[in-house]
């Protein structure tokens, strides 16, 4: 990197769970000083802290640690009228139908990393999985020639596809896939709190169905997964059958997965595979980056989500239950835990955005 990688940022939708998160992992951030927050027209011109506070007094900071001062009293913009001009980078944090209208009211002027699936199944946007396709950043060029745009829109995926993509990607490279059969048990902070899930509806309970998520990680993960061919990105032919579930853990999304490789492999292949995958990008000690992408646990009991979500900060991907499978060919099965808010979310899109200042691209 040649140029100082200083940048101003505004989260938008600071407010709400992912927003939350990222006000935690750009504190004190060596790259990135945060210059606006943004919500909704219901929290425009209050303090930061005043916005989510509820009318009867509860302070509505759903993470863990304190909300920085510096944070605590900042006046919340209306996302609308965001002012760019004190703004390199923006990262969305909105739901789809927000971040449809605003992000393509940002990408015109500046960079906008976004957790939303708004602009994921466009042919000119690529879904970045921080360690797993960096190089398909390089398709924001086509977005700023072919819309004019000086800034552009690059999206992290949903972040049930996150944890999967990270562990079959050196899967894919290593040995091939033919086919995933994968089952969620997702947490709640990933529904959001507007409105979120219902507390009396998941107390003891199991919720069997997730809007729009199952057709969200196949198309996601085939993405991802897929090459940067030119101007465009070739999906990896990867079927991909999902059923997502939501479950009474707070953070933390698991995920049991079944995995039919192209050609014959030993466990100890696999797990070696898994450990040693993403390296190189470690190596470029990018801030946010965890030291290691994937932790093999040989403990049957692991991964469980209280007690492995937090491992390097929510930026490791945990696989435990390594074993054969006898249905799909050249099968192997695992479950792997990934942090919902961080690494598939405000946490990945943070390293996102250094990876792409590192880059050249922002
Ligand atoms: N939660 C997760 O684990 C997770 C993981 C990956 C991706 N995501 C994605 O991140 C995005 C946000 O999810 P979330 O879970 O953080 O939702 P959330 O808790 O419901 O927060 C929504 C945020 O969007 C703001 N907002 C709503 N309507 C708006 C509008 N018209 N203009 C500007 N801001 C508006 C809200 O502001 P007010 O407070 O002012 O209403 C709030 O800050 C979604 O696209 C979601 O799919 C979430």
């Amino acid at each position: 990197m040649d140029k100082s990688p200083r940048r101003r940022v505004a989260v938008v939708g600071a407010t709400g769970v992912a927003g939350q998160q990222f006000l935690v992992s750009l504190a004190n951030h060596p790259w990135f000083e945060v210059t606006a927050l943004a919500a909704s027209p219901r929290s425009a011109g209050k303090i930061y802290r005043d916005a989510i506070t509820s009318p009867s007094g509860q302070l509505g900071w759903a993470c863990d640690g304190d909300l920085s001062p510096a944070f605590a009293e900042m006046v919340v913009v209306d996302a609308q009228k965001l002012d760019l001009g004190n703004v390199d980078i923006v990262f969305s944090a909105v739901e789809s139908d927000a971040a449809r209208d605003l992000e393509a009211r940002f990408a015109p002027r500046v960079p906008v990393i976004s957790t939303s699936s708004a602009f994921r199944y466009a042919d000119d946007v690529p879904i970045i999985v921080p360690g797993v396709n960096g190089d398909h950043a390089a398709l924001v060029k086509r977005q700023q020639r072919e819309r004019d745009w000086r800034g552009f829109v690059l999206p992290i995926p949903n972040c049930t596809t996150t944890g999967l993509a990270i562990a079959l990607a050196p899967l894919v490279r290593t040995f091939g896939v033919d086919a995933v059969v994968m089952t969620s048990l997702q947490a709640l902070s990933g529904a959001g709190r507007s409105p979120g899930v219902i507390a009396m509806d998941v107390l003891d309970n199991v919720i069997p169905f997730i809007p729009k998520e199952e057709e969200k990680v196949q198309t996601e993960t085939a993405k991802i997964l897929g090459t940067l061919a030119g101007d465009r990105i070739e999906s990896l032919d990867l079927p991909v059958s999902a059923t997502c579930t939501r479950v009474n853990v707070r953070d933390g999304h698991t995920e049991a997965v079944t995995a039919g490789l192209s050609r014959p492999a030993e466990i100890e292949e696999v797990a070696a595979a898994m450990r040693s995958f993403g390296s190189e990008f470690v190596d470029l000690d990018l801030p946010s980056a965890p030291p290691q992408m994937i932790h093999v646990s040989d403990d049957p009991y692991r991964p469980q989500p209280r007690l492995d979500r937090g491992l390097n900060d929510g930026m490791t991907t945990v696989v435990g239950r390594l074993r054969k499978d006898h249905v799909l060919g050249n099968g192997i099965r695992f479950v792997l835990l990934s942090h919902n808010t961080k690494m598939g979310a405000a946490k990945g899109a943070i390293l996102v955005a250094e990876q792409v200042v590192a880059q050249g691209l922002a």
